[in-house]
């Protein structure tokens, strides 16, 4: 088999960038390990930046986010028994959508079947040859069948547990990395929404974030050990903790209601530098990832290929190497930013077990210096809506 550029992984940044490059009258083949039911119903982020939400919209694919999404033009701090809220249009202009990762998906993979798209599910044993020379290739196996498929070149969107990044020398890259010594529990809850906007509640048992899916499935978070089992929580001690976390004045109660969902994830940052080696480049959490507090994971993985369908296409239609020599450097700048935005949230809301009475009360402090200051609230702003 022979395309212009090899795609692995289908997630919303591989996806993506095959959509945009057709677009682009580009040819892509997109290989996935896993299959279109298990990528369409896995649950994973929720929010998009009013920039993401724009790059779907002109992909075409935006029409259901538009009517189903939840356009929200703020959220609030809680702590100390008080919630505070961040007017995100009224300091940035711009607003947020809830419209949870696995529709993008949906939207994205109908797109790409449907404009004739090459979506190769259930790949195996994906491995990438020749990407430090003119002539990459990718080997797999496919319905039985050992294949090659032959690229200019190979673009890896194959997620943090994928092939493609330690394709990349180890002599050439450096990995950046932190592990947070705590992770989020996160449910689905059939019930109404608690919060007309999500809640991101900082307490001394721990970080909660009240979230949405629909007008009759919530989202919900709180902070646990990454190490603890769902298992370990039966429903009675979630929704006790959910209560304790989220407590506030005014009257205001979480609804409670059937939980259907129940998982662990494990919290870290990490960046790969450069996000190329020869004609391999890396997109979304290939290449980098941020703990979720800031909701930027999903939103990072949209503007990388948004950068690299551009640089791709003035290869293809100009036959210019500029924009592809100059992706790395473009896409870290905007990384590094939301590894500091993510890794910053991250601090001011978790509770850490060994931060001594000073850093508490210092935290404490900060939070409050956020909701007073308006230079503060605007900074926040500016990076949650990715103003930047
Ligand atoms: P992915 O979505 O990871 O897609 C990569 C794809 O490549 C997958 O479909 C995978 O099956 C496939 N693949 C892997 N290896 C291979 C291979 N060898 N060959 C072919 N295909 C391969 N962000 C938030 O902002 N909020 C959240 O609440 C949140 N929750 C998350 C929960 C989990 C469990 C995880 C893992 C991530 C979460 N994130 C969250 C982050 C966000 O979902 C990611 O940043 C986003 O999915 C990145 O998109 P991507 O396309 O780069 O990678
Ligand atoms: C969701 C996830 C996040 O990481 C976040 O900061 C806000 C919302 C969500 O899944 O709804």
């Amino acid at each position: 088999m022979r395309t212009q550029v090899a795609i692995v992984g289908a997630g919303p940044a591989g996806l993506l960038l095959s959509h945009l490059l057709h677009l682009n009258g580009i040819e892509s083949v997109v290989l996935e390990t896993r299959s279109r039911a298990d990528i369409e119903a896995t649950i994973r982020a929720g929010v998009l930046e009013q920039g993401s939400m724009d790059i779907l919209d002109q992909a075409g694919v935006g029409e259901r986010m538009r009517r189903e999404g939840a356009l929200h033009h703020g959220f609030e701090l809680a702590f100390g028994g008080k919630r505070h809220r961040i007017d995100l249009t009224e300091l940035t202009g711009k607003a947020i959508t809830v419209y949870p990762q696995h529709e993008v998906i949906i939207d994205l993979v109908a797109a790409r079947l449907a404009a004739g798209g090459q979506l190769l599910f259930e790949a195996s044993e994906v491995a990438l040859h020749g990407t430090d020379t003119a002539q990459p290739s990718v080997t797999f196996s496919h319905q039985g069948e050992a294949q090659r498929l032959l690229a200019d070149f190979v673009i890896g969107c194959d997620g943090f547990h994928g092939v493609s990044r330690p394709a990349i020398p180890a002599g050439v890259r450096q990995d950046f990395q932190r592990t947070y010594p705590f992770g989020w529990f996160g449910i689905l809850v059939e019930s109404a929404p608690s919060s007309d906007e999500l809640i991101y509640a900082q307490h001394e048992r721990g970080f909660a974030l009240v979230s949405t899916r629909s007008p009759t499935v919530q989202r919900l978070y709180f902070q646990c050990d990454p190490q603890d089992h769902v298992d370990n929580w039966s429903d009675d001690r979630i929704w006790s903790e959910l209560h304790a976390r989220t407590a506030s004045d005014g009257g205001w109660k979480l609804n409670e209601g059937r939980i259907f969902q129940k998982n662990i994830i494990g919290m870290r940052s990490f960046v790969c530098a450069p996000m190329r080696s020869g004609r391999l480049f890396l997109a979304g959490d290939a290449a980098h990832i941020v703990p979720p507090t800031g909701a930027k994971g999903m939103n990072l993985a949209i503007s990388d290929v948004r950068l690299l369908a551009r640089a791709l296409e003035a290869f293809y239609q100009r036959g210019t190497e500029e924009l592809l020599d100059g992706y790395s450097d473009a896409a870290l700048k905007r990384v590094w930013r939301a590894e500091y935005f993510s890794w910053w949230m991250t601090r001011l809301l978790h509770t850490f077990a060994d931060a001594s009475p000073f850093e508490r009360q210092v935290q404490r402090a900060e939070l409050e210096n956020v909701v007073s200051s308006r230079a503060m609230r605007t900074a926040l702003a500016e990076n949650y809506v990715g103003a930047f």
